[in-house]
């Protein structure tokens, strides 16, 4: 399967996607990396291991959905079968959430539906819960309220800021990301409503 991975930053869940391609734990392969942000480290990750790494500025588009046509076309012309977004700062419009209905997996550094949006990791410190962690999701309209594929928690401690906690999290990121991304490849995610199951397809 070929996947496509949109990010906007620095890009180790996209390593941690492109070394699991390495290693045959995800079936497929990494056809494309798109960013919003000319200076994304993630595009230069790209680069390094031969795959097209494309940036496409959204000041040359007049608004959300026109971007998010130009990024679909591109998709459909290399026959992606998942997208995935690690680290996208932008909110899919309708466009391309239709395009790739179902077809489309996020990563947010929170148990959802708690810290939604922005800095879910300082906003779970800022509440000062003890357990926080990741969800892998689909993505739908709403920010960050697609079904949940997998989820993994990580204790919160005292002495936590955020930047140790999300490091914790991102640790836990780089194994549950590559794993649902195989689990959509090998058909075995199964969606009824919002609720996800893993099947034995
Ligand atoms: C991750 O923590 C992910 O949960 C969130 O953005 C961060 C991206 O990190 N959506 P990286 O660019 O993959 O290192």
């Amino acid at each position: 399967m070929r996947l496509a991975v949109l990010a906007s930053g620095y890009g180790s869940n996209l390593q941690a996607i492109i070394d699991a391609v390495g290693n045959g734990k995800i079936k497929g392969r990494v056809e494309i990396v798109i960013s919003d942000n000319a200076d994304a480290y993630a595009l230069e990750r790209a680069g390094r291991h031969d795959i097209a790494a494309v940036h496409i500025d959204p000041r040359r588009f007049s608004d959300r959905e026109d971007y998010d046509r130009a990024i679909l076309t591109l998709l459909q012309g290399k026959n992606i079968g998942l997208v995935v977004l690690a680290g996208y700062m932008r909110l899919l419009s309708p466009v391309l959430v239709e395009g790739f209905r179902g077809k489309i997996m996020n990563i947010h550094p929170s148990l959802l539906p708690s810290f939604p949006g922005l800095d879910g990791v300082q906003q779970a410190i800022d509440y000062g819960v003890k357990v926080s962690g990741c969800t892998v999701h689909f993505v739908d309209e709403g920010l960050d309220t697609g079904p949940i594929i997998l989820q993994e928690a990580v204790p919160v401690y005292d002495h936590d800021t955020a930047d140790s906690l999300q490091e914790r999290i991102h640790e836990v990121e780089h194994r549950l990301y590559p794993r649902a991304i195989q689990l959509f490849i090998a058909g075995k995610l199964n969606l009824e409503g919002r609720r996800c199951f893993q099947n034995e397809a």
